[in-house]
């Protein structure tokens, strides 16, 4: 391997990804283990984990499943000591990846679901950040990579809760990024456009119209984020902090 792709290696690094149980977390944590990292995988079906995890190991990858729910604060620094116990070594990526959506129309969304979105995009999410960033900072080095969403970037019809709590998780990327810059910890995030998963099952009926604002005219899958996921994550990015990556396509310059 010359010297720059070795930059992407990540050969005896550990990473630990939330909302790994589907979608963009888990084609990441498989994604991540291929190159060479441990991984911990957490989520609250546990059940999914379990077979996951499971799969991995038998291919030869070293993985854990921690099962956690990102809106009960109390289980967040637990769960992170469990996996850097499980994998035997400390951890030095995080990707922040839990999420919910909630397609409605501002003035009709309810207190519960303004406060689960809110609870596990952005609460879970700075809580998850924190607990990891205070582990990175004893050791002086790590990366964390925040899950945003084009929807934190424009506005979009329906998603209040959804765009404002992602609109939050990139400011706080950056505050975030600009605390840690002189301790070693890097902060970044990516900001995807439409991506085929579970969540994407939200949209259902009007993926055509959705499909004309997207100039390649295609929807992401969750391997098109692995070129700016492993450039965060890895040495490549070395100097690259509180930055967002926009993986959507065009959508961002095209929104309307
Ligand atoms: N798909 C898209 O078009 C798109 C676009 C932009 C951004 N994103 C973002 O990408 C991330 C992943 O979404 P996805 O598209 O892969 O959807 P997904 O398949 O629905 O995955 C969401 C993941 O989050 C986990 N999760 C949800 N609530 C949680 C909680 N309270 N605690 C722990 N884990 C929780 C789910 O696991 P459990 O249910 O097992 O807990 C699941 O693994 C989200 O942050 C989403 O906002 C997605």
């Amino acid at each position: 391997m010359n010297a720059q792709a070795s930059l992407f290696d990540l050969q005896g690094r550990a990473a630990f990804i939330s909302g790994a149980s589907s979608g963009i977390g888990l084609h990441t944590a498989r994604m991540l283990a291929g190159t060479g990292a441990a991984v911990a995988l957490a989520a609250r079906r546990a059940d999914r984990l379990d077979a996951v995890v499971a799969d991995m190991r038998a291919a030869g990858h070293r993985a854990c499943a921690v099962t956690l729910d990102v809106t009960d604060a109390a289980a967040i620094a637990p769960a992170w000591q469990e996996a850097e116990a499980a994998l035997g070594q400390p951890i030095g990526i995080l990707v922040n990846n839990a999420g919910v959506i909630h397609v409605e129309r501002f003035v009709e969304q309810s207190p519960e679901a303004v406060s689960r979105v809110f609870d596990t995009n952005l609460k879970g999410a700075y809580l998850m950040a924190q607990e990891a960033a205070r582990c990175m900072v004893q050791r002086g080095e790590g990366s964390i990579v925040n899950i945003a969403s084009s929807s934190g970037l424009r506005a979009g019809g329906q998603m209040s809760s959804y765009g404002a709590s992602k609109a939050a998780l990139i400011h706080l990327t950056q505050i975030m990024a600009l605390e840690l810059a002189g301790k070693g910890v890097r902060v970044n995030a990516i900001a995807p456009g439409n991506i085929e998963t579970d969540m994407h099952a939200e949209f259902a009926g009007i993926e055509q119209g959705i499909l004309k604002r997207i100039p390649m005219r295609r929807f992401g899958k969750p391997s098109d984020l692995d070129g700016a996921m492993l450039l965060l994550a890895s040495d490549a990015g070395r100097y690259m902090t509180g930055t967002v990556i926009p993986v959507d396509g065009g959508q961002v310059l095209s929104w309307m």
